[in-house]
């Protein structure tokens, strides 16, 4: 009775846990209602955990399968505290290793942490298979759901690893290419399926043998999909990385009957999906290039050095001047790049912006897809500094207002703002939609050098007419430039 009352309580959290992770993803989708949805997420998940534990503890102390006595109560305290020690220890490290992780380092964390989705696929699929079949002896739909999970748990495993270790700079980021490199992919799906094939087929030990076997073929997929890729596409394979995590969860729920994993994982796999199309879009990569580890990529990978040498003299400027453009201007922009967040300037910027709004000067911010290293980068670093979300303004949204506007502050971005992607089509980055900040009237590039950004080409911005260069860390340039402005 009470553990048919605890399993109608379990389905119905479940549900309830569902329907706030689908409310977090909606939340999630604006930034006015991010907190909101994160908050949404983590009570889901909160819920979703309590009553797992309080459920496992009442089957393994309540039910403890006829045996009766102190047997049953030693099984269900080894239980309860194999799962204390597991919630415990495994909050702790990851609350320690979540406030220690610098905003630049997310991609590696995050990879990792799909890493270890994977081999929970996996091991979920092996362990399911060594139960003893019995009377509910595996149909073939279980077989399939045990083989596909440890398969994509497998495959996401070892992606993952190799994707932190690029990430990381253990491993060399330049794309291994493997001469057959298709072929030996293609031998390692056809072998897997034949494997699967004849585990469908085999109700004995073999059956492990080849579900062992398969996993192993999976790895060594998993590690040449992801070394065939540059470290330039790496934040997009983490990104579909994270949708194979989400798969190999709905597969661990299909292999368990958890309806939440299911759920769950469908909601990361198809979610990871999308995010991985948005990014190869604003990137101008091919999502079937990532998927298939570099299938028709260039010999050479993304990063090109041709063209990264400064090709002519620039106009450089001074605080002082920068400052008197800011206040003779009725309209700025300012772009936040990866320099930004190396120099941690988003609270002077937001200083900056607060000043000339207080001078009745309209300013705006733009953000590329792409600025900085991960998604979202910028709008996390604004947000930190209380920048406030109506003046933040998405590429497509702003691109039309360049053209009215004074003076464009660049504050640490390169490619994003580079003319060669619309009209060199030698240039790498061809092809990618970028902020035409050139057409205002003044833009003002603000970076210590005349070093070029992630993708390695000159950006040939620096050399127009209407552009300045203030050179210098932009947080100390920022520092100087809200100095200047309040004298
Ligand atoms: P980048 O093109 O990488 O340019 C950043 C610029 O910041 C550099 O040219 C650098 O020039 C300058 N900089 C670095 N440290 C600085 C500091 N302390 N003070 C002032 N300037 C500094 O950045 P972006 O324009 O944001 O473009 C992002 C790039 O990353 C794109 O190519 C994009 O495709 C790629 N990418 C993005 C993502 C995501 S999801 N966001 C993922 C992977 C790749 P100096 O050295 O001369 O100062």
């Amino acid at each position: 009775m009470t553990l048919a009352f605890l399993g109608t309580l379990r389905g119905l959290t479940y549900l309830g846990a569902s329907m706030l992770f689908i409310l977090s993803l909606r939340g999630l989708s604006t930034q006015q209602s991010a907190r909101g949805g994160n908050y949404l997420g983590m009570l889901g998940m909160a819920l979703a955990v309590l009553v797992t534990a309080i459920a496992l503890v009442a089957t393994n102390v309540g039910g403890g399968g006829g045996t009766g006595g102190a047997e049953a109560a030693g099984t269900g305290g080894r239980a309860v505290g194999l799962l204390a020690a597991a919630l415990i220890g495994g909050g702790a490290i990851g609350a320690l290793v979540a406030s220690r992780v610098a905003m630049t380092s997310m991609p590696e964390l995050v990879a990792m942490l799909h890493s270890f989705v994977g081999a929970a696929a996996v091991l979920v699929g092996i362990a399911t298979t060594l139960q003893p079949s019995g009377e509910g002896a595996h149909g073939a739909a279980h077989l399939i759901e045990i083989f596909v999970g440890v398969f994509v748990g497998a495959v996401t495993f070892s992606g993952s690893v190799i994707a932190f270790t690029k990430l990381r700079g253990l491993v060399g980021s330049r794309p291994l290419m493997l001469p057959g490199r298709h072929a030996l992919n293609a031998l390692l799906v056809g072998g897997s399926i034949a494997l699967g094939v004849m585990f469908l087929g085999e109700a004995g030990p073999n059956a492990m043998i080849y579900l062992l076997v398969m996993t192993g073929l999976a790895l060594v997929l998993g590690v040449h999909l992801v070394m065939a890729i540059g470290g330039g596409d790496m934040p997009v394979v983490v990104s579909l990385l994270n949708s194979y995590s989400g798969w190999a969860a709905a597969a661990a729920g299909f292999m368990l009957s958890n309806d939440l994993l299911i759920v769950t994982g469908a909601l990361v796999g198809s979610s990871g999906a999308i995010l991985s199309t948005i990014m190869c879009r604003a990137m101008n990569r091919s999502i079937w290039n990532v998927v298939f580890g570099g299938f028709g990529a260039a010999p050479s990978g993304p990063k090109a050095t041709a063209g990264a040498a400064p090709a002519g003299p620039v106009h450089e400027t001074s605080i002082a001047e920068v400052a008197e453009l800011l206040l003779a201007a009725r309209h700025v922009i300012i772009v936040p790049g990866y320099g930004m967040a190396v120099a941690q300037a988003q609270h002077a910027v937001k200083d900056i912006s607060s000043f000339l709004i207080e001078k009745k000067i309209k300013v705006e911010y733009a953000i590329h897809p792409v600025a900085g290293r991960l998604p979202g980068h910028m709008n996390v670093l604004l947000a930190e500094a209380n920048v406030s979300y109506e003046i933040v303004k998405e590429m497509d949204e702003i691109n039309p207002e360049f053209p009215q506007t004074d003076v464009v502050l660049v504050i640490g971005a390169n490619d994003i703002v580079n003319p060669s992607a619309l009209d060199d089509p030698s240039s790498p980055i061809y092809g990618m939609p970028v902020l035409e900040v050139w057409k205002a009237a003044r833009v003002v590039m603000l970076k210590r050098s005349m070093s070029a950004g992630y993708a390695g080409v000159d950006n040939p911005l620096a050399y127009r007419d209407n552009t300045l260069m203030l050179f210098g860390d932009a947080r100390q340039s920022v520092i100087g430039l809200l100095a200047a402005l309040r004298g």
